[in-house]
């Protein structure tokens, strides 16, 4: 399979899983205990249809959207995503750069392989930053004031990685940060020589952010799920992530906002938007999925903070039907990482330019000429 046959998310999975060693691949793709709410996540959209409006003289349409105080092209973007270096050499530098070109949000995690400094300086669209608060209180401060310096658009606190999910495909493979080479991965390593000699040959692997003040995950190889469990902060409450908030003063958005109460306490302590999201199911399977949980929080919280639909979207027509409920915007994480995976940047850029064409094509069908045409009234559940 190559790049120009892959018309579709599945489509760059596919070529991902030829292109990655097994434990890596298995690392973006899998998710926690039996997977149920990973499924979910995508599943969710097919028990709701769209209606279509008809003779709406659609020839042309704006698909742009404001969310987090930016405006941006589309309504979608890219969630941040850890270890980005090991998906493809250029990791986040990729990612960043086609989100440049298409002209939406992207964000970088705590766990990124490129600092918040070369992204702040090089990367000129809207940037966000996925704060995991660690135990170490000093990181904490110190990724803050970078991101401040490095003038990001938005932080991102992440609400629901307190411990690490039952990723068990991750048991089984032995995938860790940095990668270890153990005699059953290496045969799958030997296989894909190119993303091998990737990894030997180009810059070295390491978490840029965390690198001066931890060893764990630049040098000390540790599975993700243990390092959630051991370095971040199990106190995390609502009184420190408001005073987070207040530390960094700008855009603050809850990353793994689930129910309504938390919403709107996400609104009391000043948070301005939110990500449903369930960390695409690699945390608490079983819960529910951010589009099944999306009316509720839109209703409840919806004028006063932007709610983001984050997770499971493969398609356009997910979007629309997340937009018709009154998300501000979609995001998804594995919807690129497999395009980048891939293809690098051009894998990126062709992923989004499909989820594009489809929102365009979907919103000329259901006669919307902006995103402002869409409503509840087009959606039925079955
Ligand atoms: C994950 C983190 C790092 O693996 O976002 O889910």
């Amino acid at each position: 399979m190559r790049l120009d046959q892959c018309h579709n998310v599945d489509d760059f999975r596919k070529l991902a899983k030829a292109r990655l060693p097994g434990p890596v691949f298995h690392y973006i793709d899998g998710a926690a205990d039996d997977e149920v709410t990973r499924r979910r996540n995508t599943a969710a959209y097919d028990a709701c249809d769209l209606v279509p409006n008809v003779l709406a003289g659609v020839q042309e349409i704006d698909t742009s959207v404001t969310v987090m105080g930016k405006r941006i092209a589309m309504p979608l973007f890219l969630s941040p995503t850890a270890l980005q270096r090991l998906f493809h050499w250029r990791g986040e530098r990729a990612v960043g750069a086609a989100a440049e070109k298409f002209d939406t949000w992207f964000g970088i995690s705590s766990l990124a392989t490129v600092s918040i400094d070369e992204i702040g300086r090089t990367i000129s669209t809207p940037k966000l930053f996925q704060l995991y608060v660690h135990k170490d209180k000093g990181l904490n401060a110190a990724m803050v004031a970078a991101c401040k310096a490095a003038k990001f658009d938005a932080i991102a606190l992440t609400v629901d990685t307190i411990v690490g999910g039952n990723r068990e495909r991750c048991l089984r493979t032995g995938f860790t940060s940095p990668p270890r080479i153990t005699p059953s991965s290496a045969l799958s390593f030997a296989m894909h020589p190119r993303w091998t000699l990737d990894y030997l040959l180009r810059e070295p692997f390491e978490l840029s952010n965390l690198k001066d003040h931890l060893d764990e995950g630049s040098r000390k190889s540790m599975s993700v799920g243990e390092y959630f469990t051991t370095m971040l902060d199990q106190s995390l409450d609502w009184k420190a992530a408001a005073a987070i908030r207040a530390d960094w003063g700008g855009e603050f958005c809850l990353k793994g906002i689930m129910s309504v109460g938390d919403a709107r306490r996400a609104v009391d302590i000043g948070a301005t938007a939110i990500m449903v999201s369930n960390h695409g199911g690699r945390q608490l399977d079983g819960s529910r999925s951010p589009f099944d949980q999306l009316a509720e929080i839109v209703d409840a919280v919806g004028d006063r903070i932007d709610v983001i639909c984050d997770g499971g979207i493969t398609r356009g027509s997910h979007i629309l039907k997340a937009l018709s409920v009154g998300a501000k915007a979609c995001s998804g994480g594995r919807l690129y990482l497999y395009a980048l995976a891939a293809a690098g940047q051009a894998g990126v850029e062709r992923t989004l330019g499909n989820l594009q064409a489809e929102i365009v094509r979907d919103m000329k069908l259901m006669g919307a000429k902006s995103v402002a045409d869409l409503s509840r009234e087009n959606l039925r559940w079955r």
